[in-house]
């Protein structure tokens, strides 16, 4: 019988002339909230139904022979085994809170770590909601000290208290969050034409506080300001502006080319980092800052335009800031991709129209968190634990995977 070592340098030297089978995978656990998805089960349909039918707004896709309940039941779905490694050997998938109608479990999840708790905000612009022009969008918080609490349990709706918080000024249609120097920074779209889409700090803590950033480009309105995140490496703030005011009934007709802005902290310089979008939407950096990760979500404008992007595009960060390489990371299945993170080694996950998507650096599709929803954004809060936002319905994550941050915003 041949020794392990043998096998392994066998195994080595076969790899070298490219013959790999030698040694058979490893047969690995999945967890009990986790199934395997086989790609291969849906590669030939019986019949494929044309796009009137079916496409990117439609219902979540259900795979061959299996249904919507049971997609619901294991909500870890593993496409490729790596997924394995972000799940871990136990991950939790918990509804923490639901309401009837009004979509408050919207975007802009962000961590307050020194209290630990999770501010998230309402749609701006649903009807259900009653926000946009006449409302604004409200802030909401959950505490994770009441959150840890009940992960073990698939359905917690009812024990975790969500808390409204009164900005002040208020903040117009806050859409996008960022921690930023111990405070929390926000992507405004701005309320009718008067007040304009702003950047504007949050004081997370009593009397809720606010103080505007930026709220124009040398004299001119931005259209609607989505999201926003932090580079690590020069700490400049970047952030997108789509026309979802507009589209939304609350923002006058787009002034401006839609597109990806950079804001220099220190000499307050406003710069442009990136446009060819149709809607620039999310926006994050990898670990180190080495790419960054812009969403296109063109699919939605003036209603749906389906040969518009719903993809994910990946930029290289050059060392003085700016961005180069433009390439296409991922086109996803579901709706739009719409908030994308990394974790702290540089996959990458989107909320998309049903759940959370993951992809490894390459691009491949490694697995999907299901809610069978929009979830609209999400975000890592602290080590494995994540909060992900699905319009009336806030879950808890728990993952083996961790969070990327910037330590000195925290
Ligand atoms: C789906 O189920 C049917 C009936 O059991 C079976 O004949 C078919 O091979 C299955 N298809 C796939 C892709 O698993
Ligand atoms: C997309 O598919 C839905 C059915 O799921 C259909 O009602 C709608 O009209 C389709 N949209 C387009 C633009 O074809
Ligand atoms: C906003 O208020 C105006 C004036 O009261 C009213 O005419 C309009 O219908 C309201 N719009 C929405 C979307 O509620
Ligand atoms: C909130 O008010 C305090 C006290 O005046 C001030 O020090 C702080 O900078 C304010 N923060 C914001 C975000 O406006």
């Amino acid at each position: 019988m041949a020794s392990l070592r043998s096998l392994a340098t066998a195994a080595a030297l076969l790899g070298q002339y490219g013959v790999y089978a030698a040694v058979p995978p490893v047969k690995r656990a999945v967890p009990s909230l986790a199934q395997v998805i086989n790609q291969k089960s849906f590669n030939v349909l019986p019949s494929v139904p044309t796009a009137e039918e079916y496409n990117a707004s439609s219902a979540p896709w259900v795979p061959q022979n299996l249904t919507s309940a049971g997609l619901l039941d294991k909500p870890f779905h593993v496409y490729d085994d790596e997924f394995l490694d972000i799940l871990g050997p136990s991950p939790t998938f918990t509804i923490i809170a639901q309401t009837p109608k009004d979509p408050i479990f919207h975007e802009a999840v962000v961590w307050y770590k020194p209290k630990d708790e999770v501010f998230f905000v309402q749609n701006a612009g649903n009807a259900d909601a009653g926000t946009g022009l006449n409302k604004s969008a409200a802030i909401f918080k959950v505490s994770l000290k009441e959150v840890d609490a009940v992960k073990d349990s698939r359905n917690a709706v009812g024990k975790v208290t969500v808390t409204q918080i009164p900005s002040n000024p208020e903040i117009p249609n806050p859409n996008g969050a960022t921690q930023y120097k111990g405070q929390l920074l926000y992507a405004a779209e701005g309320q009718g034409p008067k007040k304009a889409p702003a950047l504007i700090i949050l004081n997370p803590v009593e009397p809720y506080n606010t103080t505007v950033l930026l709220n124009n480009y040398f004299g001119r309105q931005f259209n609607s300001l989505n999201d926003i995140t932090i580079n690590p490496n020069n700490l400049d703030i970047y952030f997108t502006d789509p026309s979802y005011g507009e589209s939304n009934n609350f923002r006058p007709a787009p002034g401006i080319i839609p597109q990806v802005y950079r804001y220099n902290d220190k000499t307050g310089a406003v710069t442009v980092a990136a446009d060819g979008f149709a809607m620039p939407n999310g926006i994050t950096f990898s670990p180190g800052g080495k790419y960054a990760y812009v969403t296109d979500t063109g699919i939605w404008r003036h209603g749906l335009e389906l040969t518009n992007p719903s993809s994910i595009y990946r930029f290289t960060v050059q060392a003085d800031g700016t961005f180069e390489n433009r390439k296409t990371f991922a086109f996803v299945d579901t709706n739009i991709p719409d908030g994308v993170h990394c974790d702290s080694k540089g996959n990458v996950y989107a909320g998309v129209g049903d759940g959370v998507h993951v992809w490894n650096p390459s691009g491949k599709l490694l697995g999907k968190i299901y809610t069978g929803r929009t979830a609209a954004n999400f975000q890592f809060v602290g080590g494995g634990r994540m909060i992900v936002a699905g319009e009336t319905q806030l879950y808890y994550v728990t993952l083996a995977a961790k969070g990327d941050f910037v330590e000195s915003q925290l």
